[in-house]
């Protein structure tokens, strides 16, 4: 018998491996696996085995079955006129992968903070929600100016007597330090802002600045004006240039517009970035410090003009519509 289980396995194997069609297959396996088959055969007749053999004859016999169907299977993978389960063709060029990276926004950010800290300033934070006190009153701006219209900011209604807003601008985060912080003190602080703006190619309801604020013994608009220049020429270049025109802030006094020369797409440009000054006595007052004894000079930038210009995006919106084929481009 044990000669017999093994000529079949030969013949079966050799049989198998000849086959080249759906058909060949298909007798193979009535020939050999099916209900009047060899493999069925060859069990019936272990019931007339001696005793002692039935156990190793029977593994024998179960171990030939699975071989032969393990076989059946793996060939008829190889016959090509039958239906196979999808393969992978591993000579395909593979697809590309979508590779993530920080919006152009972030990185404009993360860039400018780089090189203010190189500067020596720290990095100050505050509330995107904040109290009249930071946005308008300590800031000099007292009630009924007209920076306080509801047209003009974004109320979110009163909290403990208090009236809340989204901030407008970022020099809330200049009484923050101030009223926290040892004295001096240079830091600057990156965040939202929000104003009801109608929404164009160079306005949305939310945007970036960035605030700086230097407090010390003796500053003086030199300071300030080095300050904007050596960021200037870090950030853009060293033969960027800064201009500063005469200009009104109330939390500042001098004041200035902030222009600064760059080199866009082969072009020197003058392009408009922000304000900046010398930090009013009144705002000193609000915050408990001594203006005999200290002189401030404060600046705010507005990143998306200074990534729009620098990346020659003409439409502000773009920056925040999330469309990645825009997005990929930086
Ligand atoms: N907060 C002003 C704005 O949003 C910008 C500004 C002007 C900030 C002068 C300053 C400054 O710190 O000194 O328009």
């Amino acid at each position: 018998m044990i000669n017999a289980l093994n000529s079949l396995l030969h013949q079966a194997d050799s049989e198998l491996a000849a086959a080249i069609s759906t058909s060949q297959m298909d007798s193979w396996r009535t020939k050999y696996l099916g209900s009047n088959g060899e493999l069925k055969g060859l069990m019936a007749r272990l019931k007339d085995a001696p005793r002692d053999q039935k156990p190793e004859l029977g593994k024998r016999l179960n171990e030939l079955k699975l071989h032969l169907e393990a076989s059946f299977e793996s060939r008829r993978g190889m016959i090509s006129d039958v239906p196979k389960s999808p393969s992978i063709d591993v000579t395909e060029p593979g697809l590309p992968l979508d590779e993530g990276r920080r919006h152009i926004l972030s990185r404009t950010i993360d860039e400018i903070i780089d090189v203010f800290g190189q500067m020596g300033f720290a990095v100050a934070d505050g509330p995107e929600v904040e109290d009249e006190w930071h946005n308008f009153t300590a800031l000099n701006i007292p009630e009924g100016h007209p920076a306080r219209d509801a047209t003009d900011n974004f109320y979110m209604g009163e909290q403990a007597g208090v009236k809340r807003l989204l901030r407008t601008q970022t020099s809330t985060v200049q009484i923050r330090a101030m009223e926290s912080q040892p004295l001096p003190l240079k830091v600057v602080a990156v965040g939202r802002v929000y104003r009801p703006d109608t929404h164009d190619a160079t306005h949305f309801s939310m945007f970036h600045q960035i605030e700086g604020l230097c407090v010390d013994r003796d500053l003086s608009l030199v300071d300030l004006k080095t300050a904007l220049l050596q960021f200037a020429h870090a950030y853009f270049g060293k033969d960027a240039e800064v201009r500063m025109r005469p200009s009104f802030f109330p939390f500042t006094e001098p004041s200035a517009e902030v222009d600064m020369k760059m080199h866009i797409r082969g072009q020197w440009q003058w392009v408009e970035i922000g304000g900046c000054g010398m930090v009013d006595p009144n705002v000193f007052a609000a915050v408990g410090i001594d203006p005999e004894q200290w002189r401030g000079y404060a600046f705010g930038l507005g990143i998306e003009r200074i990534a729009m210009r620098r990346y020659g995006i003409s439409d502000i919106r773009w920056l925040f519509e999330n469309d990645a084929r825009f997005l990929r481009q930086f």
